[in-house]
């Protein structure tokens, strides 16, 4: 099925990916195109409408990025934000400058008014914050454009040609810090490119499956299920679309969280696909036996999983196609240059390097985050898997501080599992980004019945973060924790001491090791 399109023009702005998942928010499917694309190519895609994305450019330099005047005559809406704002209105015959010291120059929350008879504003509040980021100042707008919006030092936030649908804001609609910007964005989609909405997970899957089984054909695809949202949801797409072409190598390392194997492989049993789960707890124990420093554990655990899939890539014997869960954010590029390529192969450790095929499939290439989660729902893919959390690849063993050994991994996997029950029973557990018990290498003395222990002690960590680069230790209530540790130190033999994690990252990290 065959969908509308908004492309999203890139002249280098920071916020480009956040435009395009906006417009998919407004039920609208888009893709993201650099602003060299020939202007032949932009209009073969049959666009609604266009949006320039800001940049760090100035538009009266030579060399900043530019795009053909030709666009404007062709008719499609267009939308700029911010440097694409000054380009349309540079391009139209308008005088763009660098702003005076004490003028026009606005970054962060500004108060703006806006003129709700023009399309952008229609049925939204007359004032409101917008977040300004620009040092440049539109000193004259091209004819035919009336002012939209303004701030205190900008009397034209928000330009508009209301005749040739062309719409310019010299805010960011597309971050949060802008009230009302995604209404903003759905307006210029519907309002002035005439959207249907017709981009739904449902049309996803079918377009996507569709798609996959085009170019796959009758060939032998390849991947690599670690269980986690990404790869899980590239599984199940891939099975609905090739069946038995496809081949899942799940590799057990033994360091997975309680009962997650187990999980996974029920989780796929429904499909009909090759589903292989290798036990491989025994080898990797063995190498991690006596290894107490924190790198060269995680460098013989990716080591071995090479190893492992290896093996497993040489008994499937030649594919045609690896795939890949790779997501929108891990696409650098917004073309598909050579950086979008090694960004892919360094999603699974260098695998492609060691197993024959001739493509690399990534079906979820043009997906953010949420987006795969809500694609796994529709796929009926179990909710503990499509709402999991992040799972670091060397699993438990950088979770048990110090030497890994059965004994601590099974500590750990008990006292992990009660944490995670009565954080799920208390309703806790979606406010927060993760949370985990990890093993410390402390033992110290406690009192037991009548009896002196002398056992270890497990931490319990729960963070809340927007992207796992600063995180917040999480407030969670007293009487939760209370719960917990009664329960750890009744039901797990070995721990006698329970500690709750208050560091923040920085100075700490998420994890452990
Ligand atoms: P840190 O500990 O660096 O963790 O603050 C940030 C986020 O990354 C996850 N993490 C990993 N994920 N392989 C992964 O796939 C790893 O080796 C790894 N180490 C950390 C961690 O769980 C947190 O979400």
């Amino acid at each position: 099925m065959s969908h509308q399109t908004v492309i999203v023009l890139d002249f280098g702005g920071q916020y480009n990916q956040l435009i395009a998942r906006r417009v998919r928010e407004c039920g609208v499917y888009c893709e993201v195109r650099p602003c060299t694309t020939p202007l032949a190519e932009l209009r073969a895609m049959d666009p609604i409408g266009i949006i320039f994305t800001g940049g760090p450019s100035s538009v009266y330099l030579d060399r900043s990025p530019k795009v053909d005047a030709q666009i404007f005559t062709w008719g499609v809406p267009i939308l700029g934000i911010c440097y694409g704002c000054q380009l349309m209105a540079h391009l139209l015959g308008g005088r763009v400058v660098p702003a005076q010291q004490d003028a026009a120059r606005e970054y962060g929350k500004t108060d703006t008014a806006f003129d709700t008879g023009c399309t952008l504003f229609q049925g939204l509040p007359e004032s409101g914050v917008t977040w300004m980021s620009h040092g440049d100042y539109m000193e004259k707008v091209p004819e035919g454009f009336t002012l939209a919006a303004r701030s205190a030092a900008c009397p034209n936030a928000a330009i508009a040609d209301e005749a040739r649908r062309l719409y310019g804001v010299q805010f960011h609609p597309e971050v949060n810090h802008t009230q009302h910007g995604t209404d903003m964005i759905r307006r210029f989609l519907y309002g002035a490119c005439g959207a249907a909405g017709d981009w739904t997970m449902e049309d996803y899957r079918r377009t996507a499956v569709q798609a996959l089984r085009e170019k796959i054909g009758g060939g032998r695809v390849l991947l690599a299920l670690s269980g986690g949202v990404d790869s899980s949801v590239a599984a199940a797409l891939l099975a609905e679309a090739v069946g038995e072409q496809l081949t899942c190598v799940f590799v057990d390392h033994g360091l997975l969280r309680k009962d997650e194997g187990d999980q996974v492989e029920r989780a796929f049993s429904p499909w009909a696909m090759n589903f292989v789960r290798v036990d491989a707890e025994g080898r990797f124990l063995d190498k991690l036996a006596g290894v107490e420093e924190p790198e060269r554990k995680r460098r013989i655990i990716g080591g071995e999983f090479i190893r492992v899939f290896e093996e497993e890539a040489r008994k499937v014997g030649a594919v045609d196609f690896l795939a890949q869960g790779t997501i929108y954010p891990d696409v650098i590029e917004s073309g598909a240059g050579d950086a979008a390529v090694i960004k892919s192969h360094h999603n699974v450790g260098g695998l492609p390097d060691c197993v024959d095929f001739k493509e690399i499939v990534e079906p979820l290439r043009l997906l953010f985050k949420d987006e795969v989660r809500q694609l796994g729902r529709e796929l009926g893919l179990p909710e503990y898997l499509v709402a999991r959390q992040p799972f670091p690849g060397p699993g438990l063993a950088i979770r048990v501080i110090g030497e890994v050994t059965r004994d601590k991994l099974s500590m750990l996997r008990e006292a992990d599992a009660i944490f995670r029950e009565e954080m799920a029973r208390s309703g806790q557990e979606r406010q927060l980004s993760q949370f985990f018990a990890a093993l410390t290498n402390m033992r110290s003395v406690g009192v037991m019945g009548d009896g002196r222990t002398y056992d270890y002690a497990v931490a319990l960590r729960a963070v809340t973060t927007d992207d796992f680069m600063t995180a917040d230790w999480a407030r969670i209530p007293y009487e939760l924790l209370d719960r917990v540790s009664v329960r750890i130190v009744n039901e797990v033999k070995g721990v006698n001491r329970v500690l709750y994690d208050i560091t923040s990252k920085p100075p700490g990290t998420v994890e452990y090791e």
